[in-house]
């Protein structure tokens, strides 16, 4: 009787975890597949600027702004994230204006600032996701 009971909890126990285990899968990739748009969009840019498509420029920066405001890119909460994000929509923005302004010299140094922030923001993510195994 007791061993009955002890293999219902185990049993129990072992279907939530994998509940559990299959919800936080499916969120990171979701999370994954919403990271990984951010580059075919900055490739979009690129191959914009190359072929001097300002069109094609403007809707992927425009793209990048809107997703640096959506919930999936808040992946942490703090000042410092919070910063990153702007940095980084602040020079996408200047990245529109440029190209609005058929600046192809502004747009392609707009596009050199927004990489960077793209790589200063994840050295930033390295930097936590260590701490955080620590
Ligand atoms: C404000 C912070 C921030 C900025 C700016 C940023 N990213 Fe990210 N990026 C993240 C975070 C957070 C992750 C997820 C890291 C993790 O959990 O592994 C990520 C992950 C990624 C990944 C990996 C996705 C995968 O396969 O797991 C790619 C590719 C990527 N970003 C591209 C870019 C590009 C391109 C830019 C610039 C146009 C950019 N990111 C700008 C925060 C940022």
């Amino acid at each position: 009787m007791k061993m009955k009971l002890v293999a219902i909890l185990l049993a129990g126990l072992l279907a939530g975890g994998l509940a559990v285990g299959l919800a936080q899968n499916k969120k990171s990739r979701a999370t994954k597949e919403f990271m990984r748009d951010k580059l075919e969009l900055a490739q979009g840019i690129l191959e914009g600027l190359s072929v001097e498509n300002y069109a094609l420029i403007i809707s992927r920066s425009q793209k990048l702004s809107a997703m640096s405001q959506q919930a999936d890119w808040k992946v942490f909460e703090n000042p410092d994230y919070e910063q990153q994000s702007i940095a980084f929509r602040r020079n996408v923005d200047a990245l529109t204006k440029a190209a609005k302004n058929k600046n192809l010299d502004g747009a392609t140094l707009a596009y050199v600032r927004v990489t960077m922030s793209c790589v200063e923001c994840h050295k930033y993510v390295r930097g936590r996701l260590v701490a955080s195994l620590n």
